[in-house]
This record gives C-alpha cells, structure tokens and sequence, in this order.
C-alpha cells in the first residue's frame, strides 16, 4: 500500500466558512495531513477564534464574503502573492439554522423571497463563484481539488414529519440550494476534468452539535445508524477528496450521513 496516498504535504487549501461549526473540522483533516491551510469567513472574528483553537497547526484566516467576486478574487490574489497556487477549495460556507434572522418563516406557503435569495446567495452562488475563481486558479496550475459541501438534503427532501416542535427549521430554499450544489458540481466536474481539476461534493448527514428531546429522538429514530454524526466523521471524507487517493474520482456525491438517504 502506497502511504504517500493520503500525503497532503506542501498543499495549499483554502476552506470558506470557517467561523462555524464545520469549517475547523475540514482545516485539521487537511492540516493533519501536511496542508497549509487558509481558513476564511463572513465573521472574521470568530474565524480567527476558531483558528487559534486549532493549536496544534497554524491555520491562517482570511475574510471573505463568499456571494462577492471581488472578494473571491482578492483572497485568490492574496494566497497565490503568499504561496504561488492554491491546490485545495472546500466550498463550506453554508446559510444555515445559525444564520437565519429572527424574522424566518419557513413554511413554504409564507417562505419570503428575501429570505429565498439570502440561501441561495450564499449556499449556491458562493459555491459557483468559488468554483469559477479558484477553478480559473487551479486551472492556470493544470491541477486542483475542489470539494462543495451539500447535504442530505442535497440529496432528499427533509422529512416534514421530524421537525414540528422541535424549534428546529428546514425552509425550502436550503433543501433546492443543496440541491442545485450537487448539480453544479457535476457540471463543473466534467467540465474542468481535462484540465486538471478535480470537482466532487461531499454530503454530510445531521451533525450533533448539543441536539436533545424530541429533536434528537426522532432523528436517532429515523437514521439507519441510530444516532447522530460527530464532528469528526468527515474528516476522511475530506482527505479522501483533497488528496491523490480520488485522482480517479469526478462529480461524485460523497455521502456521510450514517444511512439516512438510503432507505
Ligand atoms: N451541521 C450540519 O448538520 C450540516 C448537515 C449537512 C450539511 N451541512 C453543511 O455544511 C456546511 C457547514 O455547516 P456548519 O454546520 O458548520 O454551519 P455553521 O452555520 O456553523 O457555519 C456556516 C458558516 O458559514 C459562514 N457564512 C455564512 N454566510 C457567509 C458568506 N456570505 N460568506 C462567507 N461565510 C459565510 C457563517 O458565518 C458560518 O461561520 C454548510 O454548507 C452546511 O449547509 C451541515
């Protein structure tokens, strides 16, 4: 068995939405793999907070509005002035239950547009302009990774019947955005494969993260595995993808949710 399969030393990666709960678990999969790793996010604050976390690796952040082009080619300009290239993207910055203003309604029958345009800014123009800037970088190298994040609901509707009660949300805007990053990703796969770069999604299930009562009963219930995902769980996932052990791999749809979309 090749050891050096997994090997990420010398990579540079770049992972968006690094102030959340997420983005730190990618940063210490790559970096514990020999990566140099620039995390970045709306709320630089936090994000750096979340970097200085990470003690065991130096992890770098950055601020970036992922729904702005302009700043994608800003931190595409600063990393590649600081490192010469960028071999890793994880499109990560998600609108998510954290996100979302004490206004959300999220029954589709009142589901407002604003709040329409707000998910998909971020969850799925983020994406395609993170794919397209970094895509052009990558491009220019002849080689790269790039790994967008979607989600089991990128893959199946959330079951309606889990959340009534629970104070927890699933609007319809999340679910098609995450949708529309699975389809992007093949899009771009085949489009860019030739060229060097390799695009794939990666699908993670419910994360705990200090779920209880009826919310967490009900999900234990429902997920073939019994429980909720740690964390951690991803962090092969992503090694997986970043590195030369998928250089085969194109426009998959990895998924980690411990059963959920198979039944
Ligand atoms: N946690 C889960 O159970 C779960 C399940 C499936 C998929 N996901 C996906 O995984 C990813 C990470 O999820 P998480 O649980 O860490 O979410 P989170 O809400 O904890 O973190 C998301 C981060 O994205 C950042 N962000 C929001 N808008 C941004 C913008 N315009 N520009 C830059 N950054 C922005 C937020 O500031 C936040 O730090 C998301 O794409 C989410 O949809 C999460």
């Amino acid at each position: 068995m090749d050891n050096k399969l997994f090997d990420l030393s010398g990579k540079i990666a770049l992972v968006t939405g690094g102030a959340g709960l997420l983005g730190s678990e990618h940063a210490i999969a790559l970096a514990s793999h020999g990566a140099k790793v620039y995390l970045a996010d709306i709320n630089i604050e936090k994000c750096r907070y979340k970097a200085e976390q990470i003690k065991a690796y130096t992890i770098y952040s950055l601020k970036l509005d992922v729904t702005s082009k302009e700043n994608w080619q800003k931190i595409v300009s600063e990393i590649v002035k600081q490192d010469g290239k960028i071999d890793i993207l994880i499109n990560n910055a998600g609108y998510t239950n954290s996100t979302k203003t004490s206004a959300f309604d999220k029954t589709f029958e009142n589901f407002s547009l604003n709040d329409w345009n707000s998910i998909m800014n971020v969850n799925l123009t983020g994406t395609f302009l993170g794919c397209q800037t970094v895509g052009n970088q990558m491009i220019s190298q002849g080689k790269g990774s790039i790994i967008n994040i979607a989600s089991l609901y990128g893959v199946v509707s959330p079951n309606h019947k889990m959340y009534p009660g629970t104070g927890i949300v699933q609007p319809v805007a999340y679910t098609v955005s995450k949708h529309g990053v699975v389809a992007l990703t093949k899009y771009v796969a085949t489009w860019l494969a030739e060229k060097g770069v390799r695009v794939n999604s990666l699908t993670p299930g419910g994360i705990f993260d200090g779920h209880d009562g009826l919310f967490l009963e009900r999900f234990k219930n429902l997920n073939p595995i019994g429980r909720m995902s740690d964390k951690n769980e991803l962090r092969g996932g992503i090694v997986y993808l970043a590195s030369d052990a998928s250089s085969h791999v194109v426009g998959h749809n990895l998924v980690i949710d411990g059963g959920w979309t198979a039944w």
